[in-house]
């Protein structure tokens, strides 16, 4: 009696035992399933223009985007366009290749490159090939009227060219001209896709200021903060500001006008009607720089802020961040 039931206690904690390594084993394996579901959804949805789009998927950052997503329904990411202006001279292709490898972190994106040249050169082709981004590789050179002048509206007719593209072929979503020489944190291309109209941030590295900024109080433009102001309503680089597709589209006389040194003003003001109470103010109203116009070359050292005109405003945050 007494060894029979000492083995059917032995039978009982081996049963137990049994039980307890299965049940945890399908508790990891449901966790992994779980994991690679949401890498599966991050891929489908960086996929979305079907081009050779490896986006990294594994990384914190699309997790973490995926939750807030899930979280708030939104069904899929609204497109970016990158409209990127470039020419042949010896930093094009490392330039290129920085700028590339950046948003390649960025889902649903499409590059539209274009070179200032009749024919695309082959080496650039190949290289946005190898990078992987969904990509068109465009020309439009510079109209010949042009280049006599001694400052050349550069990157003109290739930024004209592209928003040519995006009013026949795009359909929604956001553009923003990024040019190969600037450097971008990947936080600004998730703010700025969501531009209703226009939307606007600080950019880095940009005159004797050391930045190029909407001047923000409790919330509100209050001015530009600009080395260079040039009698222009908005005074802001080239890489600051991101526009709505569908609002340009309802502008048919935007375009960018071959005026150096007015080319953003210009065009901001060409997409008239438009209230500057309407901008969009990103990087925590501005607080942030997200994009510097890096340039292959040294800077000098800021001006200092004049804190007895911007107390209280953005610039004194801003001016922290810079050297
Ligand atoms: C629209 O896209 C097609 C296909 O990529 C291209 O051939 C065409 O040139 C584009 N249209 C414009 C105006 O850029
Ligand atoms: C800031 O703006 C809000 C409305 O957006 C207003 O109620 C408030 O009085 C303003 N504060 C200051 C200090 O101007
Ligand atoms: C920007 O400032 C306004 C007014 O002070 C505030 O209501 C809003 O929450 C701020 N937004 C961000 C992203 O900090
Ligand atoms: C811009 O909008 C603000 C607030 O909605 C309004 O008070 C102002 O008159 C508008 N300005 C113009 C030029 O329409
Ligand atoms: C700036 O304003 C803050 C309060 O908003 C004040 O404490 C500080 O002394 C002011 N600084 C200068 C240099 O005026």
């Amino acid at each position: 009696m007494n060894i029979i039931s000492s083995s059917v206690c032995t039978m009982k904690t081996t049963t137990k035992m049994y039980l307890s390594v299965i049940l945890s084993t399908l508790c990891i394996v449901f966790y992994q399933y779980q994991l690679s579901k949401a890498n599966f959804v991050t891929l489908q949805r960086g996929d979305v223009f079907g081009g050779n789009n490896n986006i990294v998927t594994s990384d914190s950052r699309n997790i973490n985007s995926i939750e807030v997503k899930e979280s708030t329904k939104t069904p899929s990411l609204p497109p970016l366009y990158v409209i990127t202006p470039t020419y042949r001279r010896p930093e094009q292709l490392a330039e290129i290749t920085r700028l590339g490898y950046t948003l390649k972190h960025v889902p649903n994106i499409f590059w539209l490159v274009i070179e200032d040249a009749t024919v695309a050169t082959p080496l650039v082709t190949r290289q946005l090939k190898r990078i992987g981004v969904p990509f068109e590789h465009l020309v439009a050179p510079m109209p010949d009227r042009f280049k006599k002048r001694v400052v050349k509206p550069r990157g003109v007719s290739n930024r004209n060219r592209g928003l040519a593209w995006i009013r026949k072929n795009a359909s929604d979503g956001v553009f923003y001209f990024a040019d190969d020489d600037n450097t971008y944190d990947l936080e600004i291309f998730d703010q700025m896709r969501y531009t209703k109209k226009v939307s606007m941030w600080p950019v880095g590295l940009v005159t004797k200021y050391g930045l190029s900024s909407p001047i923000v109080r409790n919330g509100t433009i209050f001015g530009f903060y600009d080395g260079w102001i040039g009698g222009r309503k908005y005074p802001v680089d080239m890489a600051g500001f991101a526009v709505n597709v569908k609002f340009f589209q309802s502008r048919p006389k935007a375009i960018m006008p071959y005026h150096a040194g007015y080319e953003e003003d210009k065009f901001l003001r060409s997409l008239a009607p438009l209230n500057i109470t309407e901008i969009e103010l990103l990087a925590s109203n501005c607080t942030e720089i997200l994009t510097w116009h890096t340039q292959t070359k040294k800077n000098p050292v800021a001006s200092p802020l004049d804190m007895h005109k911007y107390n209280g405003t953005n610039l004194v945050n801003l001016h922290k961040l810079i050297v």
